[in-house]
């Protein structure tokens, strides 16, 4: 893994990551050899004030890395302790965002440094109980978080009175089915307690009525790992790094047209050109950028020159038109077609829609099926005039913010390269590779026919996953293990779940 500093004026060290290179690091002994769970010791021993945590981590400036940047102290202060109801902790390990795969280093090689600040981030809202709620084909990130939580049980970090403090904490694991809808975190608690995995209108934000309707917080992985380090270190050390508004370092995803893609820590602020060209190696094989997705898929896209001027921290990125998201990078080189990119994209998210509100449910389909008939060389008239439409429709319009996700990346593509699409809708092909790619799966009988809808099969979300491949890919290792029902009835064995605990007690 890399980590990069500041230049002249930032030291090289390694925040969230620092760990993460040490063998075995997954087993408490080395953890704790490296300084794991003295923090934990010591607000357990010391019985230190909630109120001071949440301070401290106030003061360090975090903000949530899932994607919407909170602050993470800020959000752990809205929990009302006066509310007789117990309090939840739930951290948020479903990482299921095209380009987004950083979680999941922490989750297989450093579990327990994830424990140790759930364990505090619990501790500081007045949580007994954590959830780690994992995407389900992390097969590999739930063995080792497991056998983590087994083993920091049994050291006696997790349970009925911690240490002597008079503190019981437990943290159970929950692994998700695999819809990307479960990462936002009201479908998450939805999902957690046994219903859809559907979001919830806010407010009441789950601060305030969450699980259960109860006071809960749900915080991303890397969020909840920096903790430790921040507690450890103070709020002072932590802000040594990045800019007044974005402090410390982000974890950033990289995948696409580059020459070293992989996970890499930098600290907020440091300048994308220097990144890209020093860090990943620029284009792959020596070719031209077109463009990037900087913050995850669901993030508008950027044309090389906004992309390498802008600094990497939450503000510098929205200057220059896009977000940071949750730090996955998408690059596209020159042979990139972004008219079929657009098409995958709007494939994964008509596909991931929960269906509950009509701009996101209907908007989805309509955006993928104008791609679809612009791809197969039979686009509606005005196909153009109609997406944008169909943007406008869902823009703002929905529940949660999936529906924006699907028309940030492709607005913006289509707004900033238009000829590709112009072409593709005139020509019937690709304006790069000069092909079309649905010329196999698309024959309608007649073309009337298929205009109305009729005797014409599209082809199904199955038959373009594979293709998602080409544009979203993670060059570093191979695909996880399939999610099988068997393996899911183990890790939810009867008795087992949420909702039977919640009973029991
Ligand atoms: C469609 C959708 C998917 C999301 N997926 C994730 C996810 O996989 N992991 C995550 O941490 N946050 C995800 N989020 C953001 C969460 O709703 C929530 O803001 C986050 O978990 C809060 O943690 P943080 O404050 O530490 O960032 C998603 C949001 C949306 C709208
Ligand atoms: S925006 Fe889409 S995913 Fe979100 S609640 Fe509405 S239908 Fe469901």
């Amino acid at each position: 893994m890399n980590v990069v500093g500041m230049g002249e004026q930032m030291a090289l060290e390694k925040i969230v990551f620092k760990n993460l290179d040490i063998p075995e690091m997954t087993e408490l002994k080395t953890y704790e050899e490296h300084g794991g769970y003295k923090q934990w010791k010591k607000v357990m021993q010391d019985k230190v004030d909630r109120t001071e945590l949440i301070d401290t981590v106030k003061a360090s400036g975090l903000r949530g890395r899932g994607g919407a940047g909170f602050p993470t102290g800020l959000k752990w202060s809205f929990v009302p302790q006066d509310n007789p109801k117990p309090k939840y902790l739930l951290c948020n390990a479903d990482e299921s965002e095209p380009g987004t795969f950083k979680d999941r280093e922490i989750l297989e090689k450093t579990p327990h440094q994830l424990i140790e600040g759930v364990l505090l981030g619990a501790y500081a809202i007045g949580a007994n109980t954590a959830y780690i709620y994992l995407r389900g084909e992390f097969v590999k990130g739930w063995k080792m978080v497991e056998h983590a939580l087994a083993q920091a049980r049994e050291a006696g970090y997790i349970g009925k009175n911690v240490m002597g403090s008079g503190f019981d904490v437990e943290v159970w694991t929950h692994r998700g089915a695999g819809a990307y809808i479960c990462g936002e975190e009201t479908a998450m608690i939805n999902s957690l307690e046994g219903l859809r995995g559907e979001p919830r209108l806010k407010p009441p934000f789950p601060a305030v009525e969450g699980f259960y309707r109860s006071p809960t917080i749900v915080n991303n992985v890397e969020t909840l790992a920096t903790v430790p380090k921040i507690i450890e270190n103070g709020p002072e050390w932590y802000t040594q790094w990045g800019t007044e508004k974005s402090r410390g370092t982000k974890l950033w995803s990289v995948c696409g047209h580059v020459e070293r893609p992989g996970v890499y820590e930098v600290p907020l602020g440091y300048p994308m050109k220097k990144f890209f060209e020093e860090e990943l190696g620029g284009c792959w094989k020596g070719r031209k950028l077109k463009g990037v997705i900087p913050g995850g898929s669901s993030v508008p896209f950027m044309l090389p020159d906004e992309f390498l001027d802008c600094d990497m921290d939450y503000e510098n990125i929205a200057a220059h038109g896009s977000m940071l998201g949750s730090g996955g990078m998408i690059v596209f080189d020159e042979t990139a077609c972004l008219m079929e990119a657009a098409t995958v994209l709007a494939t994964f998210y008509a596909h991931e829609s929960c269906g509950q509100c009509t701009p996101c449910r209907e908007g989805c389909g309509w955006v993928l099926r104008q791609l679809k008939d612009i791809e197969s060389g039979q686009p509606q008239p005005m196909a153009k005039e109609i997406l944008f439409d169909v943007f406008d429709q869902i823009f703002g319009n929905t529940i949660c913010p999936l529906g924006d996700s699907i028309v940030m990346p492709i607005k913006a593509m289509m707004e900033k390269v238009p000829e590709e699409f112009e072409y593709y809708i005139r020509e019937g092909k690709s304006m790069v590779t000069g092909k079309t790619r649905l010329a196999h799966l698309a024959k309608p009988d007649k073309p009337e026919n298929y205009r109305r809808g009729e005797a014409f099969k599209y082809p199904r979300a199955e038959d373009f996953t594979t293709d998602f491949d080409k544009v979203v890919h993670n060059v570093e290792r191979g695909p996880e293990p399939m999610f099988t029902k068997l393996q899911h009835e183990e890790s939810t064995e009867k008795g087992d779940s949420p909702y039977a605990r919640e009973q029991k007690k």
